[in-house]
């Protein structure tokens, strides 16, 4: 202590400054940014992802425009892929919040049972953003925005054109409904719009509905179940391509055919559902869009940097017919 006090002029002020430039470090690096946590204050963005799957065509092209995006915009991208399982897609995030990435994005794969491992991103001061399927906390504050479709309307375009193309039907029209994993945001919502909109024509009835999981493996299995149980099958409402291509196995080898004797109903639009429609296995698609990196990479550089974003980004999207995707398949890009 007596030492301290004897120092010279230039040492005690070369230590203070010395201290003032350490506390001035230090507080510049846990104020890198006001958006994110941040593992290392070099410039680069870290976004940790946990995608669902890959049980579809459409998660594949998802897949694709993350990745690819990420590359383009400059954005180290640490990606898992849940393979359809809440409790990985948990381990991801929090494994995410220990690396002290610097956004977190994902795809919930059902929309309950996320506000723990959300707080715990909070408590981090890592933002979150959903993209693609929502959750349903009530405390919006525990992510900072959502990108996706709005997957009731896309069942409701799906039942509105079946009310068109049957308003002349004067006896019962038998439905069935693939729907996609239980408890999944789209499963749930293209249910909801899809009721709502065929409660316009009381003939048009549902008398079955099971989740075939987003799968062509779900779509056919679940499609050989129905075809056993119901004689008069009329429609079938798919809640994504994927489970309609299987679907046109298992019709097919019932000896029907498809888009004629059953009437089929998709949802996404990718490669293969627009060429069922162009060859007129399927009827109608309400189109998903996948292709969701660009806009995501761009929020997330700008939660990163502390900046206000829209609460919800609603992807712009569109319905086909055979003739419309006959014109729209040769620049189909997924
Ligand atoms: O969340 C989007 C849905 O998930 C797509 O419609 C389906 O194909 C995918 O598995």
């Amino acid at each position: 202590m007596g030492k301290m006090r004897t120092q010279s002029a230039p040492w005690r002020a070369a230590a203070v400054l010395a201290s003032v430039l350490l506390v001035g470090g230090v507080a510049a690096c846990g104020n890198s940014d006001t958006g994110g946590g941040g593992s290392k204050d070099d410039g680069k963005i870290t976004m940790g992802f946990s995608q669902v799957g890959a049980e579809s065509g459409w998660r594949t092209a998802n897949t694709t425009s993350i990745k690819e995006s990420a590359a383009a915009a400059g954005i180290e991208l640490k990606f898992d892929d849940a393979q359809q399982k809440q409790e990985n897609q948990i381990k991801a995030i929090r494994n995410y919040i220990q690396q002290k990435v610097d956004v977190i994005a994902f795809s919930p794969v059902v929309e309950s049972g996320w506000d723990t491992v959300l707080k715990e991103a909070k408590d981090a001061d890592i933002p979150v953003i959903l993209t693609d399927r929502s959750v349903d906390s009530a405390d919006k504050s525990l992510y900072k925005t959502f990108l996706g479709s709005d997957f009731v309307k896309e069942g409701r375009l799906a039942g509105e054109w079946l009310v068109e193309q049957k308003k002349g039907a004067s006896g019962t029209v038998n439905i069935v409904e693939l729907q996609g994993n239980t408890g999944a945001a789209p499963a749930n919502d293209r249910k909801k719009g899809f009721g709502e909109a065929i409660a316009a024509n009381p003939n048009l009835k549902i008398i079955a509905s099971q989740p075939g999981d987003f799968t062509r493996a779900g779509g056919k299995q679940v499609m050989e179940q129905f075809l056993k149980a119901n004689k008069q099958i009329d429609v079938l409402f798919a809640h994504n391509d994927d489970m309609g291509l299987g679907a046109l196995e298992a019709i097919t080898a019932a000896g029907k055919v498809p888009g004629k004797d059953i009437t089929i109903i998709t949802v996404d639009a990718v490669k293969d559902g627009m060429q069922a429609l162009a060859d007129g296995k399927f009827n109608f698609i309400a189109e998903c869009s996948p292709l969701l990196g660009p806009q995501l990479m761009d929020l997330a550089k700008k939660v990163h940097a502390g900046e206000e974003v829209p609460a919800r980004i609603e992807t712009q999207e569109t319905t086909f017919t055979t003739e419309q995707a006959k014109e729209a398949l040769p620049n189909r890009k997924y």
